[in-house]
C-alpha cells in the first residue's frame, strides 16, 4: 500500500508543513516553501535487535590514508571505512581538486567510483592528467539519478564512492528539483545507507549556497559523519580545510594547502606561512597563537583605527566574530579610557583563517590599541588570553603548547594571562603574566 502525500518544505531550513506558507515559522525566510510530493511506504518495517554494550566485539580502527597528510589529519588520522565525509566550500575553491588528488591514495583500497554530475568524463580526465592521477581503478560515472548511481554501485562493487556534487543528484521518487532540500537529504541518506552497508567510505561534495551553509542550508551536517569545510577566499592561494564536525576524530582540526598549477600542495609549517608577509615595525599588527584542533598556529592580527567621517562609525571584522570585536572595543573604551567612539575600526586575521577562539582576545585588543596609539609592538612579541567584561585577562587552555610553537618560530617575549604564567617554567621565551587589560597595555606600550 502506498499513497502520495503532498508536503511543503522550506528550502532554507527544511521545515515541512501540509499547507503552503509565505514565511517559514522556523527560520523566518520568506517565500521559501516548495511543494514536495513523496510516496510514503507504510508496510511492515524490520526493527533492529538491541545489544548489550559490553558484549559488542571491538572493531579494529580501520583507517586508510588518503596519501595526503594534511587531509588525513583533518579526518582524524585517515579515512574510516563506511564513513560519510561531506566536503563543503564555495564553488571553485578546490573541492573536486582535493578529492581527485586523494584518489591516488584511496585506490589502494580498491576500485573508486567517481560520480561526476557536474563535469564530463573528458573534463575530469583533463584535470586528472594535470594532477598526475592515473589509475585503472578509478571509474567515472557521469550520472545524476540516484537510482542509477546505486544500481551501478551494486554492479561494480567499488571500495570508495565520490559524489561530485550532491546538488546535481536527484531521486526519481521525489518531484522536486535537484538541489532542493528534500532531494539533497533523500539522496545523501540513501547513499549513506549504501556506504554503511558495504563499509565503503563515501565522499559527498557540496557547494555552499549564498546563505553560507552547505547544500541547501546545513541539511546534511547531521546525516554525515564528518564535515570538512574550505576556508579562505579564492583570491588567495591558500586553502584551509577544517573539520567542522567529526565522529571519528577531533573537531576543528585544520589542513593547510596552497593552490598551485599542479593542484593543491600541502603546507608543512602553516605558522611560518601565515607570518611570512608580516610587515615589521608597523602599528596595528600583533602575533597571537590560536589552537586549531590539536595544532597551535601563529597568526597575525591586524587592526586599523581611523577617525570616522560619518555619524555612525564603521566596524569591520574579517576572520573574527563581529560581536566579539564590539565587546573588546567596549572594554578598551571603558577600562582604558581609549576614545574609540568616533573611530572606524577594521580587524583582520591574515591568511583567510577564521578563528572563534576567545584566546585571541588579547591579540585583538593589542592590535586595536597599537593602531590607535600608532605605536609598534616589538616584532619578537606575541600575546594571547581571553578578556572578560570587566577587563580581566582569563586563563586559557594549552598555554604551554602555544608558547612552544612561538618559541620554535623565534619569538622572544610572550604576554599571557597571569594564571597561565604561574604554571609555566623553563622556556627560552620571556613570559610576562598580566591580570587585566590595563597591565597588558602598560607592558605592550610603555
Ligand atoms: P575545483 O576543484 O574545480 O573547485 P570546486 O570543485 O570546489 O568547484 O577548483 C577549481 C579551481 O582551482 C579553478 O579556479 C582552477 C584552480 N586550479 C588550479 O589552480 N590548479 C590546478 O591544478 C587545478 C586542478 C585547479
Ligand atoms: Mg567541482
Amino acid at each position: 500500500m502506498s499513497k502520495t502525500k503532498i508536503l511543503y518544505q522550506c528550502q532554507s531550513c527544511g521545515y515541512a508543513t501540509p499547507k503552503w506558507l509565505g514565511k517559514c515559522p522556523d527560520c523566518g525566510e520568506w517565500n521559501s516553501f516548495v511543494e514536495e510530493a513523496r510516496v510514503a511506504k507504510i508496510k511492515g518495517q524490520k526493527t533492529a535487535q538491541p545489544v548489550v554494550l559490553s558484549e559488542i566485539a571491538p572493531s579494529s580502527d580501520s583507517r586508510f590514508s588518503t596519501g595526503i597528510k594534511e587531509l588525513d589529519r583533518t579526518l582524524g588520522g585517515g579515512v574510516v571505512l563506511g564513513s560519510v565525509v561531506l566536503v563543503g566550500g564555495d564553488p571553485g575553491i578546490g573541492k573536486s581538486t582535493l578529492i581527485l588528488q586523494s584518489l591516488n591514495g584511496l585506490t589502494k583500497l580498491g576500485k573508486v567510483l567517481y560520480v561526476s554530475g557536474e563535469e564530463s568524463p573528458e573534463q575530469v580526465k583533463l584535470r586528472a592528467e594535470r594532477l598526475q592521477i592515473a589509475s585503472d581503478k578509478i571509474i567515472l560515472l557521469p550520472e545524476t539519478s540516484l537510482e542509477g548511481i546505486i544500481s551501478v554501485a551494486q554492479d561494480i562493487n567499488p571500495q570508495v564512492i565520490v559524489i561530485d556534487s550532491i546538488q546535481t543528484i536527484f531521486s526519481l521518487e521525489l518531484t522536486s528539483a535537484p538541489g532542493s532540500v528534500s532531494q539533497i537529504r533523500e539522496c545523501a541518506t540513501k547513499l549513506m545507507f549504501l556506504a554503511k552497508k558495504h563499509a565503503v567510505p563515501l565522499f559527498i561534495i557540496g557547494h555552499v549556497t549564498k546563505e553560507g551553509a552547505i547544500a541547501g542550508p546545513k541539511v546534511l551536517e547531521h546525516i554525515v559523519d564528518t564535515v570538512l569545510y574550505f576556508e579562505g577566499d579564492r583570491g588567495s592561494p591558500f586553502r584551509i580545510i577544517r573539520a567542522v564536525k567529526n565522529r571519528f576524530g577531533p573537531a576543528n582540526e585544520i589542513g593547510v594547502f596552497e593552490m598551485q598549477e599542479s593542484g593543491l600542495k600541502e603546507v608543512d609549517n602553516p605558522s611560518q606561512l601565515f607570518l611570512s608577509e608580516r610587515p615589521l615595525d608597523v602599528s596595528g599588527s600583533v602575533v597571537t597563537v590560536s589552537m586549531e584542533g590539536t595544532r597551535p598556529l601563529l597568526v597575525e592580527i591586524q587592526a586599523l583605527v581611523t577617525a570616522s567621517n560619518f555619524g555612525v562609525p564603521r566596524r569591520t571584522a574579517l576572520g573574527v566574530d563581529y560581536n566579539r570585536i564590539n565587546l573588546l572595543i567596549a572594554v578598551l573604551d571603558k577600562r582604558i579610557g581609549m576614545q574609540l567612539g568616533g573611530m572606524d575600526i577594521f580587524v583582520n586575521v591574515v591568511g583567510g583563517l577564521k578563528i572563534d577562539e576567545p584566546a585571541i582576545d588579547l591579540g585583538i585588543i593589542a592590535a586595536i590599541a597599537s593602531s590607535f596609539k600608532n605605536t609598534v609592538i616589538a616584532h619578537g612579541t606575541f600575546t594571547f588570553g581571553e578578556i572578560g567584561l570587566s577587563g580581566e585577562v582569563r586563563a586559557i587552555g594549552q598555554a604551554e603548547t602555544r608558547i612552544k610553537e612561538a618559541a620554535k618560530l623565534g619569538f622572544k617575549k610572550g604576554i599571557v594571562p597571569a594564571s597561565n604564567a604561574q604554571k609555566l617554567d623553563g622556556h627560552d621565551v620571556e613570559i610576562i603574566g598580566v591580570k587585566n587589560v590595563e597591565e597588558a597595555i602598560e607592558i605592550l606600550f610603555y
